[in-house]
Order: C-alpha cells, then structure tokens, then sequence
C-alpha cells in the first residue's frame, strides 16, 4: 500500500487497524455477537478463534460492511467500512469461495475485479502466479477443488494490493503444503506491517502463524491477547490415580499443597507441586498411587476451557488475575453447534 493510496480518502486514518466495539448482532432470538470488543494491529496476524457458531463470520460480515449491527459499531482504517473511499484497495476479504461462477474461468474471474477497482490487468496474472494457480488460469472454476478455490479467492482479495486481509476459515480445504504456503505467505503479509485478521475453529490451525488471538465463545470475547499470554494463563499439573483420592487430597491440602481438583474418573489435577513431591505426600499417607502424569501447559486445553466453559480439567483460578475467565454469557437461546 503506498502512502499516496492512503491519503485518498480523508476519512481514512491509513492506520490499518481494525477496531470492534461493543458489536452485538441479533437474528431473531438468535444473539450471534453479543457486546464483543477487540482492536487488531496493523503488523501482525491475529487469530480470530471460536468453535462452530460462535460468531466469527457474523463478526467479520459486519467488519465487511456485509450486514449491519443491532448494535456497535466496527471501523477499518477508523471509518466504517462503507465509508472508506477505496474499500477494495483498502481492504481484502476472504469470507465464501464457493461464490465464484462455475463457468467461468479463473483468469476471467479475476479480470472481473481488476476493472472494478481500477488495476492494470497484468495484476491478475501475477496474483494467480503468487497464489500458484497460474497453470489453471484457463480452467473453468466450477472444477476447481475446494483448496483451488480458496487460493482464487485469495487472489481476488490480493487484486487491489490491500493494507488489511480479513480471511473467514481459509485453510479449509487447503491440503498441509497449502496451509504451510499460506502461513508464510499471512506472516509475509503482516510484516510487511499490514494487517491480517484470520477466522479459524481449530486454534492448532493458526497456532504457528498468529502474533495474537481473540477468542469468542457464544458471540462474546473470553480472551484477547498474545499466545504466550494464554499459555501463561496455563500452569503444568500433575494428573494422580491413587487407590484413595479423597484421603489423598486431603493429605495434600495438610502439605500446603492446595492447587487440588477432581477430575471426573477419580483422578485428582494438582497444580504447584511435582510428581515427586506429590508421591512422597502419598506414600507418607499410606495411599497406593497407580500412575502420574505430568501435564505441561497446554494451548489446545486454554482454548478448550474458554470455549466450553465447562472443562473441568481447568478451574478458572488457574488465570492470572488480569484473565477475562471463562464465558460471562452462557449460550443463548437456540445456540449450539452446527
Ligand atoms: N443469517 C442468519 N440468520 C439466522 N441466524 C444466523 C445467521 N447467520 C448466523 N446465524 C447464527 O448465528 C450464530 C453465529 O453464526 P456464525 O457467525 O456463522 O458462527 P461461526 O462463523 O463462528 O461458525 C449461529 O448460531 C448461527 O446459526
Ligand atoms: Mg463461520
């Protein structure tokens, strides 16, 4: 993006950032976004993460200016995003690439767009080469696979060479060389100083490629922040079956060690202390242990324990204070997984 682009609209502050607050987005009795408030930095890749349902494309939509909010408001650039003068050179968006006119050709697809937003068409061919569709320029998009269709509509959100990327879920359908080639290229992207707003269910998905994540659990935010922030909200613990577990925790909490939760099955979590430690507590109790395991910080079990809400393995007073906790809303009315 080059400054003179910038300084196009005067209601564009250029900063590159995305900035939600207080969205809230209602169908029906449906709350699909529910008061949800985050900013994404321009020079990094923020993870937007939730289960099935939780919101994200409804977020994102709004983001796109594709449906408005009951309530809130979302800017790009400090302006709502049918304010911006240029939305197309401004922002690239990536939210349904089954959209495309199956008997048109992929070339022809992107020549499209390149008229609409005033690019020479030369662009269209080197964004099929950059997202390495150039030998299936001449093929018909209805028998593009699903990852084919994803690379073509990332080439349309790249056409206007955008300060900001939003991607809804775009490493489904892409095979594992597809989803290392996208890392690199969203990371590439982001330091460049752009900005990447990028949707996924599966916190593993973008694990390796975000700088920071905003996680939603029924339409509300349970975390905003970096990885290491939501790794660090976890601390290792050490799974114990014992023959006795309630003497055993009891013998325990006498030994000051009072991190102690039961696990469905009998088993007891024990936070701040060692196998170890926590062996030697037993057999001085007289308890037979049949097995520990230590469990070390966990990115998948923080993600699991915002989003149910229910995972026991993970008390909440395991979070630093500063931790949001898990969901203040529990699911409304006719919410569930898809
Ligand atoms: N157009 C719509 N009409 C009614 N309900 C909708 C509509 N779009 C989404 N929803 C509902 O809003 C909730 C959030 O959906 P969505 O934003 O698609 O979640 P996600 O993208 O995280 O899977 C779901 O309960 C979904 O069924
Ligand atoms: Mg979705």
């Amino acid at each position: 993006m080059t400054s003179s682009l910038m300084m196009e609209s005067a209601a564009n502050d250029g900063s590159g950032r995305i900035v939600v607050t207080r969205l809230t987005k209602q169908f029906g009795s449906v709350n699909a976004v529910n008061d949800l408030t985050f900013a994404v930095e321009p020079g990094t890749v923020t993870g937007f993460l939730g289960p099935n349902g939780s919101g994200k494309t409804t977020t994102l939509r709004m983001v796109l200016g594709l449906i408005a909010p009951t309530a809130g408001t979302a800017t790009v650039n400090g302006v709502a995003f049918a304010q911006l003068d240029h939305p197309g050179r401004c922002v690239g968006a990536v939210l349904d690439s089954q959209g495309f006119h199956p008997g048109r050709k992929a070339r022809q697809h992107l020549l499209v767009y390149t008229a609409a937003l005033g690019v020479p068409d030369q662009r269209a061919d080197e964004m099929l080469g950059l997202v390495g569709l150039t030998g299936a320029a001449g093929r018909k998009v209805g028998g593009y696979s699903l990852g084919m269709r994803q690379r073509l509509a990332l080439a349309v959100a790249l056409l206007g060479d955008p300060q900001v990327l939003v991607l809804d879920e775009p490493a489904n359908g892409l095979d594992p060389e597809g989803i290392a080639w996208l890392r690199n290229f969203l990371k590439d992207f982001a330091g460049s100083g752009r900005t990447v707003l990028v949707s996924s269910h599966l916190l593993r998905e973008v694990e390796q490629t975000v700088d920071a994540v905003v996680i939603i659990s029924g339409g509300a935010c349970v975390f905003q922040g970096s990885l290491k922030d939501l790794r660090g909200g976890q601390l290792p613990r050490v799974i114990v079956a014992s023959a006795d577990a309630s003497t055993l925790a009891r013998a325990l909490v006498q030994a000051q060690i009072t991190d102690v939760v039961w696990l469905p099955g009998g088993q007891l979590a024990v936070g701040g202390a060692g196998a170890q430690q926590i062996g030697q507590v037993a057999l001085d109790a007289g308890i037979a242990v049949y097995g520990m395991q230590e469990e070390q910080a966990d990115l998948e079990r923080a993600f699991f324990a915002l989003t149910a809400g229910q995972y026991t393995a993970a008390p909440t007073q395991q979070y630093p204070a500063q931790h949001p906790g898990p969901p203040r809303y529990g699911p409304p009315p006719g919410y569930g997984p898809r």
